[in-house]
């Protein structure tokens, strides 16, 4: 694992005031993945992921969002959503989170690639974690890249999934991997995703790793 950081970052709850804040971060944060060729940066693209998070906030009980702070300025360097199952779900609570589809007209290219790609994940992540994973999404404002933002909360996470005892699975882009094999986390599948065949241009690549708890 990397080192800790020299000044001791805190973790704090992600309120809905900063939902704004994750939102810029998130459309900062990913800067050439999948997330950023298939949702383009866009007011529409923000106001939708806006809404997600609000949406999940509120309504789910099993999701957990949080900060780390820039001790001297106040800033948010970072920013995780940790989905944790205690208890394993059932099979129609799973298909209940499977990506929506719309058979409504016309779509465009961009869409039709995002609902393949969202589809193709969940059922891998169906068939090969069961009913029981805990999964999470992490991001560090470009400003505040290798202060160990990210690791602090990643620590979070490993020692909860240790403590309950569940595996964490995660989609991982290129510039995170490195991070999270330093972590103990393991290299399940490689996905590519030819745009081409919908209609756009370029190959698009997620690494699904794992990580499995120690006693
Ligand atoms: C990947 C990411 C979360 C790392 O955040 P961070 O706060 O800079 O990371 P930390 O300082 O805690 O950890 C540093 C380690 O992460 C890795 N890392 C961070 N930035 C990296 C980069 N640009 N390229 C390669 N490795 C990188 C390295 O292993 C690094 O360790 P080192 O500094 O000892 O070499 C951040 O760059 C990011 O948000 N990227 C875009 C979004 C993303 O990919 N999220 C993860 C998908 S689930």
């Amino acid at each position: 694992m990397p080192s800790p950081p020299n000044s001791p970052l805190k973790i704090a709850t992600l309120e809905e005031s900063d939902i704004d804040e994750f939102v810029r971060m998130q459309i900062a944060a990913f800067p050439s993945q999948t997330a950023r060729i298939l949702y383009a940066p866009s007011a529409e693209t923000a106001e939708i992921f806006r809404l997600n998070q609000r949406k999940m906030m509120k309504e789910d009980p099993s999701v957990y969002f949080q900060k780390v702070i820039e001790p001297d300025t106040g800033d948010i360097m970072a920013c995780a959503r940790w989905k944790i199952y205690p208890v394993p779900r059932d099979e129609c609570e799973i298909q209940s989170k499977k990506p929506a589809t719309s058979d409504s007209g016309p779509k465009k290219w961009q869409d039709r690639a995002k609902e393949a790609f969202h589809m193709r994940l969940h059922d891998y992540m169906r068939d090969v974690m069961g009913t029981q994973p805990l999964y999470h999404m992490l991001m560090t404002d470009p400003r505040f890249s290798r202060r160990g933002a990210a690791y602090t909360l990643l620590r979070w996470g490993i020692s909860e999934a240790d403590r309950t005892q569940l595996p964490i699975y995660l989609e991982s882009s290129n510039m995170a991997r490195s991070l999270y094999e330093k972590c103990g986390f393991r290299v399940l599948e490689c996905f590519a995703m030819d745009l081409g065949k919908f209609g756009g241009a370029g190959i698009e690549t997620v690494t699904i790793m794992v990580r499995w708890p120690r006693s």
